[in-house]
């Protein structure tokens, strides 16, 4: 593919997953607000982002095989846990900025144990085997992620067990 139009589906893909995840979130505080139609709107607009996101992806030859995906994703993960977060954390610590830290530390944490469970499913999938994974638990509330069974509380938000969800 020529380079402009590489950049130019790069920067469309990146969109159309914003446009999706904000729609989900968008629908979410609708019906908060009791607005069940306009919640509706935002997740059908979102799945179509998604699909949108989708064919994009493909077209920049962005889904391979599961080992391969697991090496970006992985590399990912380590990219946000090594370099991104800490030096944005320090940035937002010298600005003073108490919710951007507290966002920040919060997936920072998450983004960990991503890493872990993402390592160990890439040597499953190189060896040709599905992961040996029990259950998965993600806090509603912060993304904290954990195999096994859902804490009492939060390690990192403090909420309690019955607000995990699992996966
Ligand atoms: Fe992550
Ligand atoms: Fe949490």
């Amino acid at each position: 593919m020529k380079m402009m139009t590489t950049k130019n589906l790069q920067d469309a893909f990146a969109g159309e997953s914003q446009a999706h995840m904000k729609y989900m979130i968008f629908a979410d505080q609708a019906e908060r607000e009791g607005l069940a139609n306009i919640a509706r709107l935002f997740r059908a607009a979102s799945y179509s982002e998604q699909m949108h996101a989708t064919a994009h992806l493909r077209a920049l030859g962005g889904v391979n095989a599961t080992p391969k995906n697991l090496e970006g994703a992985l590399g990912g993960e380590n990219f946000e846990i090594a370099e991104m977060y800490p030096a944005y954390i320090a940035t937002a610590k010298e600005q003073q900025e108490k919710g951007a830290i507290a966002t920040m530390e919060r997936a920072l944490a998450a983004e960990k144990v991503h890493s872990v469970l993402y390592a160990r499913a890439q040597e499953s999938a190189e060896a040709k085997k599905d992961l040996d994974l029990s259950a998965i638990f993600v806090c509603e509330v912060c993304g904290f992620t954990v195999e096994g069974a859902a804490p009492e509380k939060c390690p990192v938000c403090g909420a309690p067990q019955a607000r995990f969800r699992k996966f």
